[in-house]
Order: structure tokens, then C-alpha cells, then sequence
């Protein structure tokens, strides 16, 4: 099978298209005919070597953690997919080896739902990884109610996006920020309100409006932006970050958390309902063929920070 994958850490002149074995399946997974594979940031991190000393590891490895495709093969033991089901899933596995970025993919159940119906296999694999970390985030950790405020970092990019969503459809007041030319985008999606964040210090615009801080800062930046973020949070808050690990900052009064995302085939299939109903969609900014120059194109503009929705590979 074809596959984008990398023998050594580096670059983007590391990827490479090779021919590997179509993986073989255990009881309890599933063999999945891949159409498309979503584009994340973890993926360069990955190829860049910056995860090596936090998860195993072998080569060669196939990058991409997005799928879309169809289930060619179950298992013994898979009980929730059958031969021909349209899948979409988040492919983190505990050994990082076997990704999207592949004419097939073997995935455990846990890794997959049923993709929405009324999307394509290109949007679909652009869902999994950002939509359920922004849930996990904005529902799991922050626990965001009804009324509340919410302020989200980095509201035009691939999480930022669905957490907007999420948030608005949960019926919080949603701030977000970006740049400028990104704002309509990021009201289209929900936000009540838009920080054009090189132009305006986005926490002087929090505290003229929530002197005491907003009941959720939802950090999808890091750095910096994580720091500051401690001003608005009101007392009993909480400021959840997937980029840094909030806990040396120095609130004592609010709940702060790093979130990792987990692969959740419950909230993958709440999720797909969402998108059903109309209540969730996804925007693609890039759909790329499968091939190297595209992959590469593709990792070059995850890498710049500037991208505005998902980007996908189509296979
Ligand atoms: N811990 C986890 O489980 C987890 C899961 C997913 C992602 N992540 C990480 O979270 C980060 C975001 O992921 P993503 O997929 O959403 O990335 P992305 O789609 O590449 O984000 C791009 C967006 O970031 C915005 N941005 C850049 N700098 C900003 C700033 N200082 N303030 C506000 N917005 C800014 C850009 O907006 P403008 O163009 O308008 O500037 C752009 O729209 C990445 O570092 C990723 O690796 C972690």
C-alpha cells in the first residue's frame, strides 16, 4: 500500500511515499480502507522529532492521526462496525507507527464512529482530532455551562473553530480571538465577539467588558498567550490550555488544566449527530491530493500557525 511516511526525524524533506504491507488485524479492530486523512500540527511535531522522548515510537512512520474510509475488514470481537461502514476516526494509537497518511489504516474500536451522513469522506476526516479536543476540553475539563463566558485562543484555526461551535451550542457567550481578516469567519461560526488579536490587547478588551474575567479561558496558543491569560480568568474559573501545561502559573483561585486529547468513540458518534442535526460543521481551507509535493505543501502551511479551519488529504 501507498503511504506518506518518515524513516528519520527532520524536515519536510523526510517525507517520503513508500510501499508498505497492508497492516494485519487483531480480534477487537478493524482494517479501514483509508479516502481521506485530516492535517493537524501534531503531525509536523511528530515528523520534527518533538514527541520521541514522550511516546514510543518505530519507523517507519506513517504520520497523519484523522481517517475517513471505509471498514474493509472487522475482527473477532469488533461488535459496533462491519464489512462496507463509512467510518471517521482519531487515530492515536499507544505505539506511534501506523497513521492516516495511508492507503489503509488498522484501528481498535474505540478509535472510530460512523461518520455524519450528510458529509463527505474530505470533511469528515477533518473532524475527529480538533472536534473532540475541543470537547474534551470545553466540556470534560472547563465543565461549561449555559450563561457562562468563554473566551477561546486561536478561534479561526482547526480547534478554535469547534470549540466556538461547541461553546455557542452549549449556550455560552463566546469570545474568541484572530486576526482581523479572520473575524467574520469566527462570527459565522458562533462568536459573539472577536479580538483581532495583533491589533488589540485582547486583555484589556476581556476586562472592559468582565472586570472580574471571564468564567472560562479555553487556550489553544500556549506561550505567552497562556500567561496572560491568568489576568482575565475570574476567581473560581478555569483556564484549560492544549498547547502548555497551565499548572506552574500563579492562580491559586481558579482550576487550571492541560488537556491531551483521547481517542472516544462515544463522543466521536455525538459528535457525527451534531454535524447531522446542523448544529456542527467543519470548514476545509486546503484539500490536497495524496502525494509528496501535497503532503509537504500541506505540513508547510500547518506549520506557519496562519491556517484558518482543517486541511485534508484525499486518497
Ligand atoms: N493537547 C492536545 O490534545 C492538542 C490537540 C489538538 C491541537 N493541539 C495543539 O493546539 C494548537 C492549535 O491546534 P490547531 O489544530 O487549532 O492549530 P491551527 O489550525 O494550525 O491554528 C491556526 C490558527 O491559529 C491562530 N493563531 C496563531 N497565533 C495566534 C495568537 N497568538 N492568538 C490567536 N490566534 C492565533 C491563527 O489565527 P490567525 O491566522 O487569525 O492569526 C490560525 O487561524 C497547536 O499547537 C496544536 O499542536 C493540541
Amino acid at each position: 500500500m501507498k503511504a506518506i511516511a518518515i524513516n528519520e526525524f527532520g524536515g519536510r524533506d523526510k517525507l517520503q511515499f513508500m510501499d508498505l504491507p497492508v497492516p494485519e488485524i487483531k480480534p477487537g479492530e478493524i482494517l479501514v480502507k483509508v479516502k481521506a486523512a485530516g492535517v493537524n500540527p501534531v503531525a509536523w511535531k511528530i515528523r520534527e522529532g518533538y514527541i520521541k522522548d514522550l511516546f514510543p515510537y518505530q519507523f517507519p512512520i506513517i504520520l497523519g492521526w484523522d481517517a475517513a474510509g471505509i471498514v474493509e475488514q472487522a475482527g473477532g470481537e469488533v461488535t459496533r462496525f462491519t464489512e462496507g461502514d463509512e467510518i471517521f476516526a482519531y487515530c492515536r494509537k499507544p505505539l506511534v507507527h501506523g497513521g492516516a497518511y495511508s492507503e489503509y489504516i488498522v484501528l481498535e474500536e474505540e478509535h472510530a464512529a460512523i461518520k455524519p451522513k450528510n458529509t463527505s469522506f474530505e470533511e469528515a476526516a477533518s473532524i475527529p482530532l480538533a472536534a473532540l479536543t475541543a470537547y474534551q476540553s470545553l466540556f470534560d475539563a472547563a465543565k461549561l455551562q449555559p450563561g457562562e463566558t468563554v473566551l477561546i485562543h486561536a478561534a479561526a484555526g482547526g480547534v478554535g473553530g469547534f470549540g466556538v461551535q461547541l461553546a455557542k451550542d452549549r449556550g455560552a457567550t463566546v469570545w474568541g480571538t484572530a486576526s482581523g481578516h479572520s473575524s467574520e469567519y469566527v462570527q459565522d461560526l458562533g462568536g459573539d465577539r472577536v479580538v483581532d488579536y495583533p491589533q488589540v490587547d485582547f486583555r484589556e478588551a476581556v476586562r472592559s467588558e468582565y472586570p472580574d474575567g471571564v468564567d472560562v479561558v479555553f487556550d489553544c496558543v500556549g506561550g505567552e498567550v497562556l500567561q496572560k491569560s491568568t489576568d482575565i480568568v475570574k476567581k473560581g474559573g478555569r483556564l484549560i490550555s492544549i498547547v502548555d501545561d497551565p499548572a506552574g502559573l500563579d492562580r491559586a483561585d481558579i482550576h487550571s488544566d492541560f488537556v491531551f486529547v483521547a481517542p472516544n468513540s462515544s463522543q466521536l458518534a455525538e459528535l457525527a449527530q451534531m454535524v447531522e442535526q446542523g448544529r456542527l460543521r467543519t470548514h476545509l481551507s486546503q484539500v490536497f491530493p495524496f502525494g509528496l509535493e501535497e503532503a509537504q505543501k500541506a505540513h508547510e502551511l500547518s506549520e506557519s500557525g496562519r491556517t484558518r479551519g482543517k486541511m485534508v488529504l484525499v486518497l
